[in-house]
């Protein structure tokens, strides 16, 4: 049987990513942990740098009775040469699941072709769906459900920005997206929510987007995959700050995956400020993590 991978929100149906965000919440409100984890083993493999995903991953796998091996690349041999598919038959001898952050999108597609146990996507420079599933489930803590409502995002079309496509279609809202030019939505994206029968559309223009939005969205300008030199003079006009949050609608919230720079992406009156959700989803990470490898191990 095929190992429930969490790859890509695109992959699933609707249906099955709402049972993981019911399950979320169940868990936030202090439902039983199933057993379906207990004594099992979760490698969390890291390439690139973590803060929330690391902890809220080993926390979430240690309420449900199991644990975590957390592992580098410079740990590992595959950091010397050794291939990403004899690394994933190696490891499904001895864990039952694997975690993997990278940033080349075709490293965790070799180790789910070879992996005999789930893998999950903890980030590459493609998507950041772990993520997501925390972003949907805040939201709909603070604003109700989010199917229909219109959300904004300014800044840079990266990871992130690539995975709130993938999840207005499969959540069924509206998303703006204002990006620079240089560092916008691709297209093939774009085509799939489209025949997907997504609303997604692209602007340059920031106020665009924001208008009457109920929730707005940026992230950093340098992402773990970009070059840290990146030119990020064309960002500095999608700063989310007070001017452009007082054209979202009177009760918008404003959202970030973290970490921030204050001033740079967002002002930090909007980051620190009473409409911002930022700890929460946070916070979130862990419940929707939790769900998740509930739904793998299950
Ligand atoms: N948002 C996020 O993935 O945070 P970390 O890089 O700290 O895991």
């Amino acid at each position: 049987m095929k190992p429930r991978h969490f790859l890509e929100l695109a992959e699933f149906e609707t249906a099955a990513l709402r049972d993981m965000l019911d399950q979320a919440t169940a868990f936030k409100g202090g439902a039983a942990n199933p057993p379906a984890a207990a004594g099992k083993t979760l490698a969390l493999l890291f390439e690139r740098p973590s803060t929330r995903t690391r902890v809220s991953f080993e926390v979430a796998m240690r309420q449900l009775g199991g644990h975590c091996i957390v592992l580098s690349d410079r740990d590992m041999q595959l950091g010397r040469g050794e291939t990403v598919a004899d690394t994933a038959r190696v490891l499904s001898r001895y864990v039952d699941a694997i975690m993997l952050r990278t940033d080349r999108v075709r490293k965790l597609e070799e180790l789910a072709e070879h992996a005999t146990v789930p893998v999950i996507n903890g980030l590459t420079e493609a998507s950041h769906p772990c993520q997501l599933m925390a972003d949907i489930m805040t939201f709909e803590e603070h604003r109700g459900p989010i199917g229909g409502q219109v959300i904004a995002w300014c800044g840079d079309g990266n990871n992130v920005a690539r995975t709130w496509v993938q999840a207005a279609v499969r959540f069924g809202f509206t998303l703006r997206l204002a990006c620079p030019d240089a560092c916008t939505i691709p297209g093939y994206l774009l085509d799939w929510a489209r025949r997907e029968g997504g609303d997604v559309s692209v602007t340059s223009d920031p106020r665009q987007a924001v208008a009457g939005a109920r929730c707005v969205v940026t992230d950093c300008w340098v992402s773990m995959a970009d070059d840290p030199k990146r030119d990020c003079r064309p960002l500095a006009s999608f700063q989310v700050n007070a001017a452009l949050m007082a054209l979202a609608a009177e009760d918008a919230v404003f959202m970030h995956c973290l970490p921030a720079h204050r001033g740079e992406e967002v002002s930090a009156e909007v980051l620190d400020g009473p409409r911002s959700l930022v700890f929460e989803e946070a916070g979130n990470r862990l419940w929707a993590q939790k769900a998740i490898l509930a739904w793998a191990l299950g």
